[in-house]
């Protein structure tokens, strides 16, 4: 199943999701009309939305609540992305240019606040405790991961445990989230939560893994952004700590230093040494792991659609990039 094969099983749904953004965005201050509308307009996958959706329908949840829900997450996921763009300095999102870069620092950093506590108000309009107290922590949890990887640059040598907390906390936490809330928001047993909850967690690992990998291997323009992107902000990615450790002394040193100064200088090199040390195929290997792992998570739910199409958005995860 392609990814619109599985959107095409909820085309209302995501129709209402995407009526409620617009409708959401709504300010009277132009600027944040006008920065909402061309990063909302450009073409996200709606990954998250569409976990919410298919957990919220795979637990016959309440249709209202889930279309509002997922728009929440759409603006959560939206402001993160305002925000690190900035923070990494990137230059495209989207096939686009980054909104810092049409308008400028100080005015994404704020507009990304609006949507944030846009957010939050559009919560507050449920009235469910447990789905706000679930959202606290993950936009707290997120925050974390984005400085604790700002800690982390300039690193060669971080290891592994150190590299994988960070890609929990900034990523998997909203994937976590997002398949957790439609068992919240249908009242389900703890162990529906819990495996819904697994499932998004081991779900939005894999996820940010092919993105780290896509970060060196793009070569599909619907990927939207620059390649070298984490090295040019020092980051030692899964796939560059690996041709690290299976490099020559002198490849090695090029890596090193490459991420020591953040720089794209020696980036085709540094590529090469990706493909040829194997680190594409670890990085997916451990990718595919977790798809297995959030797969084997479904397995609590009753037999419906939607926990079908859970399972073919797990596979798309790792095939994204193809
Ligand atoms: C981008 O997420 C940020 C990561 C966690 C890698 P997506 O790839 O879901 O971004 P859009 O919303 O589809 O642009
Ligand atoms: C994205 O991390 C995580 C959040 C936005 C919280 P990245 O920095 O790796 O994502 P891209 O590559 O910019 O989309
Ligand atoms: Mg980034
Ligand atoms: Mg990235």
């Amino acid at each position: 199943m392609s990814l619109t094969a599985i959107t095409s099983l909820l085309s209302s749904e995501l129709k209402a999701v995407n009526d409620a953004i617009i409708r959401c965005l709504e300010s009277h201050v132009a600027v944040i009309n006008d920065i909402g509308h061309y990063m909302i307009n450009s073409g996200g996958k709606r990954i998250r939305p569409l976990v919410v959706l298919l957990s919220s329908k795979a637990c016959d949840a309440k249709d209202d609540d889930m279309i509002t829900m997922s728009a929440i997450i759409e603006f959560i996921h939206t402001a993160t992305l305002l925000h690190d763009d900035v923070v990494d300095s990137s230059k495209l999102r989207r096939g686009r240019l980054t909104a810092h870069r049409v308008w400028d620092n100080a005015t994404a950093i704020l507009v990304g606040d609006f949507l944030y506590s846009r957010a939050f108000q559009m919560m507050v309009t449920l009235n469910n405790m447990s789905c706000m107290r679930l959202l606290a922590d993950a936009t707290n949890v997120i925050a974390e991961g984005e400085v604790l990887q700002l800690t982390h640059r300039f690193q060669p040598d971080l290891d592994e445990t150190h590299y994988l907390k960070v890609l929990r906390y900034k990523t998997a936490t909203l994937f976590e989230a997002a398949s957790q809330l439609g068992a919240v928001l249908a009242k389900q047993p703890h162990t529906i939560e819990q495996a819904l909850r697994d499932f998004g967690l081991h779900l939005g690992i894999a996820y940010q893994l092919v993105d780290d990998v896509l970060d060196y291997s793009a070569t599909n323009e619907s990927w939207g952004k620059n390649i070298g992107n984490d090295l040019s902000e020092g980051k030692a990615t899964l796939p560059l700590m690996y041709a690290l450790k299976h490099a020559s002394a002198k490849q090695a040193n090029v890596i090193r230093h490459a991420i020591q100064v953040g720089s794209l200088d020696e980036l085709s090199t540094i590529q090469e040494v990706i493909i040829a040390s194997g680190a594409i195929d670890y990085t997916m290997q451990v990718a595919t792991q977790e798809v297995e792992k959030a797969k084997k998570a479904l397995n609590v739910l009753k037999a419906s659609a939607y926990r079908d199409a859970l399972h073919e958005l797990a596979s798309f995860t790792i095939h994204r990039g193809s």
